[in-house]
This record gives C-alpha cells, sequence and structure tokens, in this order.
C-alpha cells in the first residue's frame, strides 16, 4: 500500500482534481491509501471519496508527513517553499506531486503533461526522480493541441498570443470577473430595456460605470469585463512577463529538447471563466501540406481534436463556451500564413483547470502507482 497525502484538495484546482479523481475511481486503484492534510481544519472531517470515514491531519506538521510516500499538494508555492525541504531534511524520500510552480524549473523535477512527455516521466522515475510538478496551463493545453508537430521535429520557432481565463488568477477572480459583469448589466438595464434609447448613451453608461470609483476591481485592478488585461504575472526581464517567460523555458524542459525552440508571445487575461485560448503563428521546420499536419496533430494522444478551418465549425467548436468542463483539447484555423508555406496559423482552447492543472496532477499519481 502506497500512503498518499493530499493537501490543497479544498482548493480551485484541488478541488477539480477531487472530482477528476472520483469521476475516474483512482480511489479504488489497489495499493492506494490516501489521507487527506488541512492547514486550517485539522481533526475535522476529511471528505468522503468512497474508503469510509477519516479525519483531517495538520499539513503543517512535517512528522504526520513523513510517513507518507507520496504527497500529493494543490496548496500553493508558499506550502512547497516551506514543506519541501523541511521534509527532505528530515530524511523524507517519498514522491512530490505538486501543482504550483515553485519547484518547476529544478534540475530534480520533472514537469509531467505524460500524453506528450511519457517517455521524460519513465527516464525520470527509473532514474530516481521525486519531483513531479505539473506545468503552467498555457504550455500544457498548447502542447496537449500542437504535440504532432514537435514530436515530428517541425516547429522552428512559435509565438502564441494567449487569451487567457479569469480562473488562471483564482477563484476570487472569477467571481470579480462575474461582479463586473453585474455592475455593468445593472448600471445599464434601463437602456437595454428600452429599444428606443440610443447605443451613445449606453455605451457612456457602460463606460462610465467601467471607470467608477464603485466598480469591483480589487483583485485584476482593473477592469476585465468589457475590456483586456495585456499582462499576466510579474515582469521577469526585457518587457518580458513571467507567463510569456514559461512558455519558453517549460516547454522544452517538457519536451527535453537538446536545442531550445524559440517561443514568444504576448500574454493577455479576457473575460472568460476558465478556458484559456490561444492564437499561435509556427515556423516550420518544413513545407509540410496542411492535411498532413492535421493528420500528425489528431494522431499525437487522446484529447486533441483538429477543427475544420471554416467559419462554422470555429465559431461552433473553438471556443470557451463549447470546451469548459470537458478534456478534449480542440485546435483550429490551421492553415499557412501569407509569409510563406514554412508559417502556418493555428488556434486552440482548453480547460485551464484540466488539462493545464488537475489531469496531470491525477496521471502521474496513477503512473507512480503503477
Ligand atoms: N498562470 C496562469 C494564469 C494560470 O494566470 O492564467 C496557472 O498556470
Amino acid at each position: 500500500m502506497a500512503k498518499v497525502a493530499f493537501v490543497g484538495w479544498r482548493g480551485m484546482v484541488g478541488s477539480v482534481l477531487m472530482d477528476r479523481m472520483r469521476a475516474e475511481g483512482d480511489f479504488k486503484t489497489a495499493g492506494l491509501d490516501p489521507l487527506f492534510f488541512t492547514t486550517s481544519q485539522t481533526g475535522q472531517k476529511a471528505p468522503d471519496v468512497g474508503l469510509g470515514e477519516s479525519l483531517l491531519q495538520d499539513a503543517m506538521d512535517a512528522d504526520k508527513l513523513l510517513p507518507m510516500d507520496v504527497i500529493v499538494t494543490c496548496q500553493g508555492s508558499g506550502y512547497t517553499k516551506e514543506m519541501h525541504p523541511k521534509l527532505r531534511s528530515m530524511g523524507w524520500d517519498g514522491y512530490w506531486i505538486d501543482a504550483a510552480s515553485a519547484m518547476r524549473m529544478d534540475d530534480d523535477a520533472v514537469i509531467v503533461l505524460d500524453p506528450v512527455n511519457r517517455p521524460v516521466i519513465d527516464k525520470a522515475l527509473a532514474s530516481g526522480v521525486k519531483k513531479y510538478i505539473g506545468g503552467n496551463c498555457t504550455v500544457s493545453l498548447m502542447l496537449m493541441a500542437l504535440g504532432g508537430l514537435f514530436e515530428n521535429g517541425l516547429v522552428e520557432w512559435m509565438t502564441s498570443m494567449t487569451y487567457q481565463a479569469a480562473s488562471g488568477a483564482g477563484a476570487k477572480n472569477m467571481r470579480e470577473l462575474i461582479a463586473q459583469m453585474a455592475s455593468i448589466s445593472g448600471a445599464s438595464k434601463a437602456l437595454l430595456d428600452d429599444p428606443a434609447s440610443a447605443i451613445q448613451d449606453l455605451d457612456r453608461t457602460v463606460l462610465e460605470t467601467m471607470r467608477s470609483g464603485d466598480f469591483p476591481a480589487d483583485n485584476f485592478g482593473v477592469p476585465l469585463a468589457g475590456s483586456v488585461i495585456p499582462w499576466i504575472d510579474s515582469e521577469v526581464a526585457d518587457g518580458q512577463s513571467r507567463e510569456e517567460w514559461k512558455g519558453l523555458v517549460e516547454t522544452n524542459k517538457i519536451l527535453g529538447t537538446e536545442k531550445q525552440i524559440p517561443i514568444d508571445g504576448l500574454c493577455v487575461r479576457i473575460g472568460s471563466m476558465r478556458c484559456h485560448s490561444q492564437a499561435l503563428t509556427i515556423k516550420l521546420t518544413r513545407d509540410v501540406p496542411v492535411d498532413e499536419i492535421e493528420d500528425m496533430l489528431a494522431k499525437a494522444n487522446d484529447w486533441v481534436r483538429v477543427i475544420p478551418n471554416n467559419k462554422a465549425d470555429s465559431m461552433k467548436l473553438l471556443s470557451p463556451t463549447a470546451v469548459t468542463g470537458g478534456l478534449e483539447v480542440p485546435v483550429g484555423r490551421i492553415h499557412k500564413l501569407n509569409m510563406g508555406p514554412e508559417y502556418l496559423g493555428a488556434f486552440t482552447v482548453g480547460d485551464q483547470l484540466l488539462w493545464g492543472a488537475a489531469e496531470p496532477l491525477r496521471r502521474i499519481l496513477q503512473i507512480i502507482l503503477e
């Protein structure tokens, strides 16, 4: 039996992880003995995962964690930075599975996305690596969509222009996005209800609401509903944001590339709830016909879906509205760009909380327990 600790299972990523594990029957996996930890509710009832009642343990008590074979945490980077070194210094030698970015780029950590990098994971397991970290959501979703191109050595360089959902910033931000929409809707209701009202009046009312000091923006800092925010996370250097930097370093780390593939772009927050979208420009290493490219993409894993590049399918199937809550990662708008036959355009959408966060974690746990 492997004793598996779950920390941070109540938060947004953690609760999606719990839902997915329940849905897949993971808690009934032979050899899995789960124990739930908390940073604030020690002694209260643990969640019901069909294995009888148990009580929550103190996640800050290293002695309680020491007997664990695997620790799965969605508690955040602060927890990781405090508890991981403490446990290692006490001689703990178990597997650490983490949603947070704190240890992603460590040399002795693997970023997990097994439909794309199972060979990298298998090699790491065989050589005794104990840190398995979920990747940045845009990176994981982009690789689920474009895995076929990377696998075939077709990407010389790539730009990703992102349209990232509120959920990437946190649960409070999701609420704030809807509160912003409600505020706009409340202020404009009378004008909207009156078909004879002037559009300039409606426009002015919406803008005044969004610019007013009362507009709910404590979390985003600025309006997102009816607007966009062209900066995500802190600045790294040379005008690049951390989210944009991750596109380069995490993609190359996940793939285990020997020669770094240049990847860059602009990361932008938009007013969708939990699906990230990305517009991609890919410089191919050679001219390959579009039908062959579509075939490679479609074959790369069980979840990618190639959407025919026409208006009706793109509108219906390639949007956060269509994709939210599902594991499928559609990629469409696939066509050669005017710049030349080696330049490819594509657009992809994926649920930021599933393949972008929880799914790679539940799958690496299964792989470790195999
Ligand atoms: N950093 C991402 C975002 C979410 O802000 O959308 C986590 O990968």
